[in-house]
């Protein structure tokens, strides 16, 4: 298996021999790691702890070779089913809030994974950095690797780059992750059915899993560097959004003045990126998959509600996923209630 051959744009794009190095420790390091059945189409990886797939693991490669942060970088970080589509929307609304109306919004016409570009993503189009290279500052970007994966170029105490990170309920990342799954699902492919997935899920087998461990990355570094790295649940922006608006803002330093207060600018951007208000934009009612691109818009809008494993996880299922939670959590601080 070639890696060449998964680099859709290769033909257009010459490599030099830095990126040849990286193709080749690729085809390289393939061949020696467990594989495991992926939900859909691909298989998974294990890779220096982390369940990834092809598309993922290259990514992670380039990024580490190639990729030369900047400190205004802000990236959107999550494992997949988290809230990533929402917290794109709030960041990139927060940050550039002096630069539109909000009545004429771009998260109106775009989806926000085509205003916070996706690291692995735009490497997997390009074979290249080039893309993301000639974004201008500060770059919004997101990620679902690991926080060990991201360079160290990234994490390091001399880069200025910073992580908003959100976790969510394991039951309800699972269970988002399965509908997930089964809409990627090749037409002639049964679907996966939720026993199948929960075993994979509770070991660790899902894409850049095993979440906890995903989870706890952020967490502890969440804690080592707080200036580098915020910490947010998928549950406290639902009870309390106007608040986890504010908090972002302060980290990002761009906190709301008083003015922007009594303009009541805050509740606005809670209203714009809102559930109910993103999924009924036409572009995100867009269920159409265009040929590159197996996933549409809509497939990233479900239900966008706390607790609705409750509707699918017989209760010793339940119990089962918060056992390990609870083991792999034990110690760190850190709990999902
Ligand atoms: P459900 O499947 O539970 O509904 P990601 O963006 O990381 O892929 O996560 C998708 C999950 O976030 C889905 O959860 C989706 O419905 C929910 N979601 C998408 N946009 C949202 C928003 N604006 N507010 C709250 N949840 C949202």
């Amino acid at each position: 298996m070639e890696a060449s051959k998964f680099f859709s744009r290769m033909e257009e794009f010459e490599p030099d021999e830095g990126y040849q190095k990286t193709y080749r420790s690729f085809d390289e390091v393939l061949p020696s790691l467990p594989p495991s059945k992926g939900w859909w189409l691909d298989q998974l990886f294990h890779y220096q702890g982390f369940w990834l797939s092809t598309f993922a693991l290259r990514g992670s490669m380039l990024l580490n070779d190639h990729f030369k942060p900047r400190p205004t970088d802000i990236i959107v970080a999550t494992s997949p089913k988290c809230g990533t589509t929402w917290l794109r929307a709030l960041v990139f609304s927060i940050v550039n809030r002096h630069s539109f109306d909000f009545s004429d919004h771009p998260l109106s016409k775009m989806n926000p994974q085509e205003l916070v570009f996706f690291l692995e993503g735009a490497i997997y189009i390009d074979g290249s950095t080039s893309f993301i290279d000639g974004l201008p500052s500060p770059r919004l970007l997101s990620t679902h690797l690991p926080y060990s994966l991201v360079p160290k170029s990234m994490t390091d105490d001399t880069s200025d780059c910073r992580f908003v990170y959100i976790c969510r309920d394991p039951k309800d990342v699972f269970i988002s992750k399965w509908h997930f799954a089964n809409k990627l699902r090749a037409k002639d492919l049964p679907p996966i059915a939720l026993e199948e997935a929960f075993d994979s899920f509770c070991k660790g087998a899902s894409h850049y899993g095993p979440f906890w461990d995903h989870v706890l990355g952020y967490w502890k570094a969440s804690l080592e560097s707080p200036k580098k790295v915020l910490f947010l649940k998928y549950e406290d922006v639902k009870k309390q959004p106007s608040d986890c608006v504010r908090k972002v803002a302060e980290f990002l330093e761009v906190p709301f003045s008083p003015e922007e207060e009594s303009k009541e600018i805050v509740e606005e951007i809670v209203k714009l990126c809102s559930f109910e208000n993103m999924s009924n934009q036409e572009v995100n009612k867009n269920a159409t998959r265009n040929s590159g691109r197996p996933i549409s818009n809509s497939d990233f809008f479900r239900k966008g509600e706390v607790g609705d494993w409750v509707n699918h996880l017989s209760p010793q299922m339940a119990e089962a996923l918060d056992q390990i939670t609870e083991q792999k959590l034990q110690g760190t601080g850190f709990n999902f209630r």
